[in-house]
């Protein structure tokens, strides 16, 4: 009977042992998983893009940019400050252009046309152009603000 309670004890730790290790490298190996695959589900942040020089854009000027996905966004001023949009039209995807001497942006692919803050003014893009952040530091460096990719 003793004989019998001595191996039912040193089968319950035996088996404690194994349970544990296997725990143990199940939990490693789940670690080192989802770490792996967590930035992927990481929200994306927003960063500042150095686009320009205050000085370099007087009313009416813009420059294009591209964004760290490889979008393109245009930097106006409009006069009353500055405005970022991205280029690409709501409507099919075509690429608009701004148009100073009218301060408009134009879509040659359906006539689409965008007001200097990227509303629709006419033609058959649904919504306004994307907008983006735009901020001056007080070395009148123009930075503008998208996601991470
Ligand atoms: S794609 Fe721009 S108006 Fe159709």
């Amino acid at each position: 009977m003793a004989e019998n309670e001595k191996q039912t004890r040193r089968s319950f730790l035996s088996r404690l042992w194994m349970g544990a290790g296997l725990f143990l490298s199940y939990g490693t190996a789940a670690f080192y998983g989802f770490s792996f695959l967590s930035p992927r589900f990481r929200k994306p942040q927003p960063r500042r893009i150095l686009v320009a020089s205050a000085d370099k854009l007087p009313p009416g000027a813009s420059t294009t940019f591209k964004d760290l996905s490889g979008r393109k966004i245009v930097l106006v001023n409009s006069g009353g400050g500055f405005i970022a949009l991205s280029t690409t039209c709501t409507h099919l995807g075509c690429t608009t252009y701004w148009e100073p001497e009218k301060s408009h942006f134009f879509c040659p692919c359906h006539n689409g046309y965008f007001d200097v803050n990227g509303n629709v003014v006419s033609g058959p893009p649904p919504r306004p152009l994307d907008k983006f952040e735009v901020f001056v530091d007080e070395n009148d460096n123009v930075f503008v603000e998208v996601k991470e990719v």
